[in-house]
């Protein structure tokens, strides 16, 4: 694995991830997802999506507001609950979570579990990691939700950018049920984007105040909860590894009870061997029947399930998978950047699986000379229906090469002199380096039985 400062500079120079508001003089721990970026994260979530809810029976899509009513956050316990311990050192004006201060340095596990006053003992103990003098305020809690405001009569109101995409989930449960008419157990999954003031953002996109979330809320009778919460241990590994992923890089945390988000009754975190050392990437949760009952005892409409075959009504219980976008194009990078020797020299290589490759393929001219004939092969080839492909022109062939390898573009297509005679172009596979002669009409067909 290479270290960070080698994957962060290999992915801005070649158009994955650029500095958040550069032209101003950036816009501390903000990122820009560039061209290459933009195409990899869709292949992520497409996958997700396919995943988890178009080849899954009972799962339904959904894209709620990213603002909602505060109440929801009231009612979800994220209002006064969803915060972070938070210590600035008085001398160097550095802000640190507490809890993970106490972690690193007096090695204490789960310190969150401590009260603020707790934690600020332990703080006063300790040397300031970056000005190494000892001058604390007291531990004190930091709302993680953005505030935002709208006008209305008579004022100014509160609203929150949402911290998590699963509350849309759970108001519109009801909305669901009653106009697919979808009967238990079914599921909801949503992607999109959400909303952390993160007291310590860092590690390059592990951890931003800006991200994007894949959650599934599956809706299940408390006696069957166990059942699905297995099932979808078993789905997060299937499409892990479906992802190219390794899973000797991943363990499993089961959170302990005393150290469990508001919402669950069990949670197992899934941690990633990122190159700055574990991390989580993504969590399942049993969220019971918690965020229902809240809903329904805060707002006007009953969220129970009338189960109409059963002749019962009942709160349904919820097993949660959530997981986040850009750590997981963070873990596909870590693994799949590789640098290695091949008969003609050292080479930076991409080894992205076909599915998650921006770039399928790339049409190249032999010499400049081709190029009109490269390029009629190449609008003709993006109208196949075989994915992205791009045309590159200029420079050697070998050259040429090397850019589609280190940006994961599984084939490369060369179009030469005798293209023009034999209607064949010669296909290079990026993981083997092997060529073949292949018929201009047999393009899609080589490439998808050979596409992996
Ligand atoms: N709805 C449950 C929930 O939001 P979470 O563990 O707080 O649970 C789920 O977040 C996932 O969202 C994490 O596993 C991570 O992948 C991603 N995530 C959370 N905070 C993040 C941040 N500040 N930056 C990037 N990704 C984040």
């Amino acid at each position: 694995m290479k270290e960070m400062k080698e994957i962060i500079a290999h992915l801005k120079e070649k158009g994955f991830v650029y500095s958040g508001s550069s032209i101003y003089g950036g816009l501390a721990n903000s990122w820009d997802f560039g061209p290459l970026g933009t195409m990899l994260k869709n292949n992520i979530k497409d996958l997700w999506k396919k995943f988890f809810i178009d080849e899954e029976e009972n799962i339904y899509h959904l894209d709620s507001s990213i603002i909602l009513n505060s109440k929801v956050w009231e009612s979800s316990g994220h209002v006064g609950k969803f915060n972070d311990p938070m210590v600035d050192c008085k001398k160097c004006k550095e802000r640190f979570r507490a809890d993970h201060l106490i972690e690193s340095i007096k090695k204490i596990k789960n310190a969150n579990n401590l009260s603020f006053e707790e934690q600020t003992k332990f703080v006063k103990d300790i040397v300031c990691p970056s000005c190494g003098k000892q001058d604390w305020t007291d531990v004190r809690a930091f709302e993680l939700m953005f505030k935002t405001s709208s006008s209305k009569t008579g004022g100014e109101e509160t609203l929150y950018l949402r911290p998590e995409t699963a509350q849309g989930v759970f108001i519109n449960f009801k909305n669901v049920v009653d106009t697919l008419n979808v009967k238990i157990p079914f599921g909801i999954g949503q992607v999109g984007k959400a909303f952390r003031n993160e007291v310590t953002p860092g590690n390059f996109i592990f951890r931003t105040k800006e991200f994007e979330q894949l959650e599934l809320e599956f809706f299940t009778r408390e006696k069957e909860s166990t059942i699905w919460f297995d099932y979808y241990i078993k789905k997060i590994n299937d499409f892990l590894l479906s992802l190219g992923l390794t899973l000797d890089n991943f363990r499993k945390y089961e959170v302990p009870n005393d150290s469990l988000a508001h919402y669950s009754s069990r949670t197992i975190d899934f941690e990633y061997k990122f190159p700055f050392g574990w991390g989580e990437i993504l969590g399942l949760a049993n969220r019971g029947n918690f965020d229902l009952t809240n809903h329904t005892n805060s707002s006007n409409d009953s969220m129970e399930y009338n189960d109409q075959s059963a002749k019962e009504k009942y709160m349904p219980h919820v097993i949660e998978t959530s997981m986040g976008v850009e750590r997981l194009l963070f873990a596909i990078s870590s693994e799949m950047l590789i640098t290695e020797t091949i008969n003609d020299g050292e080479r930076e290589v991409f080894k992205l699986p076909f599915n998650l490759s921006p770039y399928k393929v790339s049409v190249m001219p032999l010499t400049n000379k081709l190029e009109k004939e490269a390029n009629s092969l190449y609008k003709e080839l993006l109208k196949k229906d075989i994915g992205p492909i791009n045309l590159s022109i200029g420079g050697s062939i070998g050259k040429r090469y090397r850019k589609q390898d280190s940006v994961g573009t599984m084939f490369s297509i060369t179009f030469d002199f005798d293209s023009i005679k034999d209607n064949m172009v010669t296909i290079r596979n990026r993981d083997t380096t092997k060529q073949e002669r292949v018929f201009i009409p047999d393009i899609k067909k080589y490439i998808l039985k050979n596409a992996r």
